[in-house]
């Protein structure tokens, strides 16, 4: 990357380079000065070289040396040089080499900074997200935002190979209700009007395939008003696609290719697909999840038949209310846990509406268990030889509805591989959740809501149950899943407008409402719509995942806080009352 300030990169200066001269520029990373001689860490994006500042052979320049602080900016030129054996640093890329500076300039000087800028910082995320610009100095965060570069072009190559035309949907769009709550951007011209900002490109990309574009890709920014989590930002990126004139057989194999060529090469690992495809039935079934992680086993096993019978009421009503027993065997647990983290085991699984957890210690000498004197001795041989338990095993089993017993459950179990420390690191177990149910019932309000969204297919064979059963219908939907994280989702769509209009009379949705809201969705279906179908990647998630790093923040460069705040920029900021004036807007007081 030659400029006028450099014709070569500090990280790149190796034994090829002995005896040249150089000319860099970069950051000062660190700077001794051992009375006659200085030496400063030089650091640019490439990396980081030994500077060495004689004062003998130093002309003028050596007093600008003496003035170097930590995160000065500088260029110098110099000669590279071996270092003497004994100097070799082998912690640094460049350990071997040093450059015996002949000219240096200071650039610019810098205030003394705030936070550590290496690797091994511990400060808060809030003092390095305020100096973001800091914190994204150190190699780590420059690493990540060059993978996420890198993978972005990866997908970009790839994507573009199949035949995927790159389009850009609008930002200002319509407001519309996917399954958050829309940011809305009020409108100047037309006051009292509103933009809102897009969830996803969904109708967009949908139009896209009315319009003859066939295969459509785009890493989209989407924001979705929502609370955050670890994995969860307001506004996030997504590799977003659509394709037409396919089936779901198509598409799959497709995305397999583009994340195993990004795993191929990023990380340098096989994915071997075809990924297994599981129903969401034995997902939750096995896993109690839609998004199992399969890198260990404790499956869920169910225990119903075995316990209808039961002395204990716990057991036997919530079967006989149309509910089940679900069990997990957590494998040589005993004395792992302590009494303290099981009482926490058993509010923890109340988090997930459990009413309570039962365990049992399998013990040579019997069973120890606080539901001990309500299981009989054919019971207890029965749930053994269901569990495949053996001494020091403890099995954990909740009574409820089957929802609640399978997610509890499958919480429980994420949660005592974390406990019990199982080793999960390097193992990236993909999978895809097929047939998941169309709709959701709201007990709250009465209605159904879609699962995915109102254009998600129905499963054609389960099509005549729509107005019959709709909780039994399934959907022509799929997440690919890695590792107990949904990494990407999407659907078969609708593209006939009868099935469409039954769709919303399924959602409790009037034609009126669905028109209002969805009109020119619904207008461009009447103009000859190819069967299509596509499904979205959490870009910022995918490189999460290929990092090993568990929090979204870490690979955004200007990420949100909880309170949705930037804490560089303390965005949002209340807004100046002209710009309130022209947009028709007033502020209640009370509320802010
Ligand atoms: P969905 O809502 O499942 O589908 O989103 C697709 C993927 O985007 C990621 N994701 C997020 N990442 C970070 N922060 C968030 N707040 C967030 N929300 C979602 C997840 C998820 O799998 N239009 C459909 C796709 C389609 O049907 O084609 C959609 O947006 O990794
Ligand atoms: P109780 O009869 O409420 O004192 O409960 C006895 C044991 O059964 C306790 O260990 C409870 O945690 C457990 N328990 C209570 N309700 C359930 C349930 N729905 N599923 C599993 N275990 C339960």
């Amino acid at each position: 990357m030659k400029t006028h300030f450099r014709n070569a990169m500090c990280g790149e200066i190796d034994a090829s380079a002995d005896g040249k001269v150089v000319k860099l520029s970069g950051w000062t990373d660190s700077r001794r000065d051992l009375g006659g001689v200085i030496f400063i860490d030089l650091r640019d994006r490439s990396g980081m070289v030994q500077l060495v500042i004689n004062e003998e052979y130093a002309g003028s320049f050596f007093a600008e040396a003496e003035k170097v602080r930590s995160e000065y900016v500088l260029c110098i030129e110099g000669t590279v040089r071996k270092r003497d054996p004994e100097n070799v640093n082998s912690k640094m890329a460049t350990g071997e080499m040093e450059v015996l500076v002949t000219k240096l300039t200071i650039l610019d000087t810098a205030n003394t900074p705030p936070i550590y800028v290496e690797d091994d910082d511990q400060s808060g995320e809030s003092v390095r997200l305020k100096y973001r610009y800091l914190d994204l100095r150190k190699p780590k965060n420059q690493k990540i935002l060059m993978t996420r570069a890198k993978v972005a072009s990866i997908v970009r190559n790839y994507l573009n190979d199949e035949g995927f035309c790159e389009i850009e949907t609008p930002i200002l769009g319509k407001p519309t209700p996917e399954g958050a709550r829309d940011f809305l951007v009020p409108s100047r011209i037309q006051k009292g009007r509103f933009f809102g900002l897009p969830q996803s490109p969904q109708l967009f990309k949908q139009i896209l395939m009315i319009s003859g574009m066939d295969r459509y890709y785009q890493l989209a920014k989407c924001f979705r008003d929502e609370d955050l989590r670890q994995d969860r930002q307001p506004e996030f990126t997504q590799i977003d696609m659509e394709m037409s004139f396919v089936t779901k057989d198509d598409i799959m194999p497709i995305m397999e290719g583009m994340i195993t060529k990004v795993f191929k090469e990023i990380r340098g690992i096989d994915l071997n697909p075809p990924f297994i495809r599981m129903t969401y039935k034995e997902a939750m079934d096995r896993y109690g999840s839609d998004k199992p992680d399969t890198r260990f086993g404790m499956e869920l096993q169910d225990l119903s038949d075995i316990l209808k019978d039961s002395e204990f009421k716990v057991f036997s009503g919530a079967i006989k209310k149309g509910g089940s027993v679900r069990a997990i065997i957590a494998k040589d647990a005993q004395g792992k846990l302590s009494k303290k983290t099981i009482k926490h085991l058993e509010k923890f699984v109340q988090i997930y509406k459990a009413k309570g957890l039962a365990w049992i210690d399998v013990k040579e000498e019997g069973m120890k268990s606080p539901i001990l004197k309500f299981i009989s001795e054919d019971e207890k041989q029965a749930i053994y030889d269901r569990m495949g338990a053996e001494n020091g095993d403890m099995i954990f089993m909740v009574a409820d509805t089957d929802e609640i017993a399978c997610v509890a459950l499958g919480q429980l179990r994420l949660e005592l591989a974390k406990r019990l420390e199982f080793d999960l690191s390097g193992k990236f177990n993909f999978l895809w959740v097929i047939d998941f149910p169309l709709l959701e019932y709201d007990a709250e309000t009465g209605t159904y809501k879609a699962m995915h969204h109102p254009f998600t297919a129905p499963l054609t064979e389960d099509l005549p149950m729509l107005e019959t059963e709709p909780q039994k219908v399934r959907s022509d939907a799929y997440d690919m899943v890695v590792n107990g994280v949904e990494l990407g989702g999407g659907s078969i769509r609708i593209h006939n407008q009868d099935i469409q209009e039954r769709m919303f009379a399924a959602l409790g949705m009037s034609m009126e409402t669905a028109w209002r809201q969805f009109g020119f969705l619904l207008e461009a279906l009447k103009y000859g719509t190819p069967p299509h179908g596509g499904l979205a990647f959490g870009f910022d998630r995918l490189i999460m995942m290929l990092l090993d790093l568990d929090n979204i923040r870490d690979v955004i460069a200007f990420p949100k806080i909880q309170n949705h705040s930037c804490l560089m920029t303390s965005a949002p900021a209340p807004a100046e009352l002209d710009a309130l004036i022209d947009l028709g807007i007033s502020i209640d007081d009370e509320i802010v």
